[in-house]
């Protein structure tokens, strides 16, 4: 047990999938995983334990915000020992090129600070997704028809933005998407060795201001699980 997770030592698996709502968790365990079990319900942050094709499988809901999956990244590395850590969220399109029910797989992300950035003092580190895991979810995408996107995002630290020059500078420069969690993800899997990769559906659109009615988030949601899983355990 750790300060915020319940599971026992043994009730965590290798592989965690870290949905941001852990009702998400609850539903996406019930959904893909065989013989789900709950293992933690610290705060209401769900996470289960069941198997997938053979394989052990963790869902643990990460909260939003970096600082909220920084606390939940370190403790399943540190406590855990978990391995490979993928999150499946969702994110806001920034380029006309994105649209709504896309996927974004975040090659890189940006970000003004991270709950790690003052360790790295002067230097901007860049974080960056595990190769294996991306080449393994994109080829599983492309196969599959799933509209994807691979490359640089933001992980900002305010959904409700006050700064609209920034996300100015973020569409100049490229960036495909903001979310608020990828960046500390993949600094804490450098950090510790691990693989982390963040999937991500895109629910809204910073331009266009569209959103993705609530009704079709379930489907998009678990077209994002199959990506994770299939990152994680290719097919032979
Ligand atoms: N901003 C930040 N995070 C998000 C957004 C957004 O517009 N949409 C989904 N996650």
């Amino acid at each position: 047990m750790t300060i915020h997770i319940g599971a026992k030592n043994d009730e965590i698996a290798e592989t965690v999938l870290l949905p941001g709502d852990p009702m998400r968790a609850k539903w996406a365990a019930e959904n893909f995983l065989t013989s789900p079990r709950l293992v933690n319900q610290v705060r209401g942050m769900f996470g289960y334990t069941g198997s997938f094709n053979g394989n052990r499988v963790t869902i643990q809901g990460s909260g939003m915000g970096m600082p909220s999956l920084s606390i939940y990244a370190n403790e399943l590395i540190r406590d855990y020992d978990v391995k490979t850590l993928i999150r499946i969220g969702s994110c806001g399109g920034m380029q006309p090129n994105i649209n709504i029910r896309d996927i974004v797989i975040a090659q890189t992300t940006s970000y003004i600070s991270t709950p790690s950035s003052t360790i790295m003092k002067e230097v901007s580190f860049s974080p960056c997704a595990d190769f294996e895991l991306l080449h393994n979810a994109y080829n599983f995408a492309k196969s599959k028809g799933i509209k994807t996107h691979v490359g640089n995002i933001y992980s900002s630290d305010t959904f409700y933005d006050e700064r609209p020059d920034l996300n100015e500078q973020m569409v100049r420069h490229g960036i495909m998407a903001v979310e608020m969690e990828a960046a500390e993800l993949y600094t804490l899997a450098a950090r510790f060795n691990r693989k982390a990769l963040a999937i991500l559906t895109v629910s809204d659109h910073l331009q266009t201001g569209e959103a993705l009615p609530s009704d079709e988030r379930e489907k998009t949601f678990a077209q994002m699980i199959d990506v994770a899983l299939a990152a994680a355990f290719p097919a032979k």
